[in-house]
């Protein structure tokens, strides 16, 4: 089967490479010539692992290719995935749509046969309407119909997750879409990887509910684990125990610095949108939103407070230890290490910092930041270590060579990978999220 993927950003390429890999022919389309010159010569937009292999490997086999011309690439194709990013409109915090709408133009004006057009980006409810509205004002001759199928990938395990998916959705109106859309997973299928058929404008509001959804819990397990602080509780075991409860669930509840990332805070800040042009508040969303926006500096401020207070702060070091939102990417959008930076900045702190794949993005977001090409080189005469970003490299410091190397040993660990005996039986004053 040939499939078009227009956009080859994370999501366009990541599931252009997992389609290929299924066996289906797949084109991968972006307007971005130098993006698609540097994929034809094997060189990833983003960091990924094993995407790279995934794509050189597809290539060989002459599953996948690229191109910049919209209409080769999706001449012959049966399925056309719109993956084009979706930001946040400047201002007013809407999803912009102007290049999902652009892409429909396009495939209006382009299409050579009877086609599902899909569309994976994260887009609000009633999109899927408005597209096929631009594709039919196209007058295209062929038959075609315009399906909602969100993405559930996650950075960093986005392989993982397209090919061993907890569940597909697909928002169709009619058969020749979900017959299409059928053998498109069919490899999934056959793998009974779920398939949930609903409504198109159901698809489209599963994607946001989901996400909201992940945001809360994660939002609430970071709002009990200050009140752990508090009341001298452990919000580790508090996780552990309120997620045997099946009902509950252990995932998505570790405590940290607050959610970042290119989704969560998009996609909250979008349903707040809908909700309202609507009439229909998502209080719970609302609060989730403002709690975890202000928790950033938060988090900046409790570092602060691990030098001894805001004024006894001025003028020492800190080294941070990761600064991407989560490991395994090399994306800055939203991560709380700017913003906890910016605060530990306006204090007349210095920052120190290691990212294993992040320090090229993080550079232009955090000009007050020296970046260093290890984490020990980070922690030289540093006054405290913060841990932001768990990566693995972070997991199992030389305690000994940073007490050595730091002029105090002092370590913050907002990801609490460290258990707190273990850092204090080393001499270390240490603190951490929702533990004491
Ligand atoms: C998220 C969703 O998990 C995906 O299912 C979804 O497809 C994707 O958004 C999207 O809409 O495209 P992603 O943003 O890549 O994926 O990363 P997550 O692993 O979900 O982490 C998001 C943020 O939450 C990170 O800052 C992470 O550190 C934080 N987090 C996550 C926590 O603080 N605690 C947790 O327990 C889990």
């Amino acid at each position: 089967m040939k499939i078009a993927m227009v956009g080859s950003g994370y999501v366009g390429l990541v599931s252009g490479a997992c389609f290929a890999d299924f066996g289906h022919d797949v084109v991968c389309i972006d307007k971005d010539t130098t993006k698609i010159e540097r994929l034809r010569q094997g060189k990833m937009p983003i960091y990924e692992p094993g995407l790279d292999a995934l794509v050189e490997g597809n290539v060989k086999a002459g599953r996948l290719s690229f191109t910049s011309d919209l209409g080769e690439g999706i001449k012959g194709a049966q399925a056309i995935f719109i993956a084009v990013g979706t930001p946040s409109r400047r201002g007013d915090g809407h999803a912009d749509l102007s290049f999902v709408h652009a892409v429909a133009r396009e495939v209006g004006k382009c299409l050579t046969n009877d086609a599902v057009v899909v569309t994976k980006s994260t887009v609000p409810v009633g999109t899927g309407d408005e597209v096929e509205r631009i594709i039919a004002a196209g007058g295209t001759p062929y038959r075609f119909a315009v399906v909602s199928n969100p993405e559930f990938l996650r950075e960093g395990a986005a392989i993982g997750d397209f090919k061993r998916p907890d569940r597909i959705v697909i928002g169709a109106e009619d058969d020749f879409a979900r017959e299409v859309m059928r053998e498109v997973y069919r490899p999934l299928f056959l793998n009974e990887s779920p398939i949930l058929f609903t409504s198109r404008r159901s698809s489209e509001l599963i994607k946001y509910a989901a996400n909201a959804f992940l945001a809360t819990k994660i939002t609430f397990i970071n709002e009990m684990a200050d009140l752990c602080e508090k009341v001298g509780a452990d919000v580790q075991d508090v996780a552990r125990g309120i997620g045997m409860d099946k009902r509950i669930g252990g995932k998505f509840l570790h405590a940290g610095p607050g959610y970042g990332g290119s989704c969560f805070p998009k996609d909250t800040l979008a349903l707040l949108k809908t909700a309202e042009d609507f009439e229909s508040p998502v209080r719970i969303v609302e609060a989730v939103v403002k709690a975890n926006e202000s928790r950033k500096r938060a988090m900046g401020r409790k570092v602060l407070d691990a030098l001894g207070g805001a004024d006894a702060a001025r003028g020492k070091k800190v080294a941070m230890l990761g600064l991407t939102f989560k490991p395994n990417t090399d994306d800055m959008r939203d991560s709380p290490a700017i913003a906890i930076a910016q605060t530990l900045a306006d204090a007349g702190v210095s920052i120190a910092a290691y990212d294993p794949e992040g320090m090229e993005q993080a550079r232009p977001l955090m000009p007050q930041v020296t970046m260093c090409d290890s984490p020990y080189a980070a922690i030289e005469g540093a006054d405290a270590t913060v841990i932001v970003t768990e990566w693995d490299a972070f997991r199992a410091l030389d305690l000994a060579r940073v007490k050595c190397l730091a002029r105090a040993p002092v370590l913050v660990d907002l990801r609490n990978i460290y258990k707190p005996e273990f850092v204090r039986a080393a001499g270390f004053e240490f603190v951490s999220v929702g533990r004491v």
